[in-house]
């Protein structure tokens, strides 16, 4: 099934980017029918433009509410004729009446490995506290902020020698991937939710991978 897809961003729009390409380039099963940014300015509203993608800000300053922008914004998407909705890098929440609208159709992405380091500087705040390893989780989103059944995760070590900002270049990186990989899995219809589990139904395609070992940092010197 292809996805027909809307992208919610505020900024840069990276990920939106690495979802355009890959719907472009066919690694991705998606017609990516709107991009909207709650930011006048906002670099992904260029980068849709530049791939003839409709494109539009709705800047959250001009609504009196959150309600009353989700409206609008819900309004947009289904004339657009978006069926599910990648939230990239957009810093607000959803209400529940656009969650009733595209039920377990929302999909975020975060630059930390949740539930640890919710909110809006999850790079940030794993590399303050220190944490050893650190990632990137793509989630159906619920009510919660940064909560929701989780669909993937990647990890990577947090170097000691590393600035936060080389961190998150890092984590980008994995972003782009595993968000692919996430809506593709949504496309070929292989995800179901089961409480707070996310099940991922076995490829027809392809043979089952082995799982990856596991990742421990720093690595253990001896045979423990
Ligand atoms: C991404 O790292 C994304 O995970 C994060 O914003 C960044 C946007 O970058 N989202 C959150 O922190 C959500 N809580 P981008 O605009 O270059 O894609």
């Amino acid at each position: 099934m292809t996805l027909r897809l809307g992208i919610l961003a505020s900024g840069r729009g990276t990920n939106a980017q690495a979802i355009i390409d890959a719907a472009d380039s066919g690694r991705l099963n998606a017609d990516i029918r709107i991009v909207i940014a709650n930011r006048p300015g906002a670099m992904v509203l260029e980068r849709a433009r530049k791939h003839g993608i409709k494109s539009l800000c709705l800047d959250h300053n001009a609504f009196a509410d959150r309600e009353s922008y989700d409206r609008q914004a819900v309004e947009e998407l289904l004339a657009a004729g978006a069926d599910t909705i990648a939230l990239a890098g957009y810093m607000r929440l959803v209400t529940p009446l656009f969650l009733r609208t595209f039920p377990n159709r929302v999909l975020n992405i975060h630059p930390a490995l949740l539930p640890a380091f919710p909110g809006s500087r999850g790079v940030r705040d794993a590399w303050n506290y220190g944490a050893k390893i650190s990632g990137c989780t793509v989630h159906f989103v619920d009510p919660v902020m940064d909560g929701g059944p989780i669909i993937i995760q990647a990890a990577l070590p947090v170097l000691q020698d590393e600035s936060e900002d080389q961190l998150l270049e890092r984590i980008h990186v994995l972003e782009y991937r595993t968000y692919v990989q996430a809506l593709q899995w949504l496309a070929e219809d292989r995800l179901s939710i089961e409480g707070r589990r996310v099940l991922l139904a076995p490829s027809t395609a392809l043979p089952a991978p082995a799982p990856e070992c596991a990742l421990v940092w720093p690595p253990l010197e001896q045979n423990f």
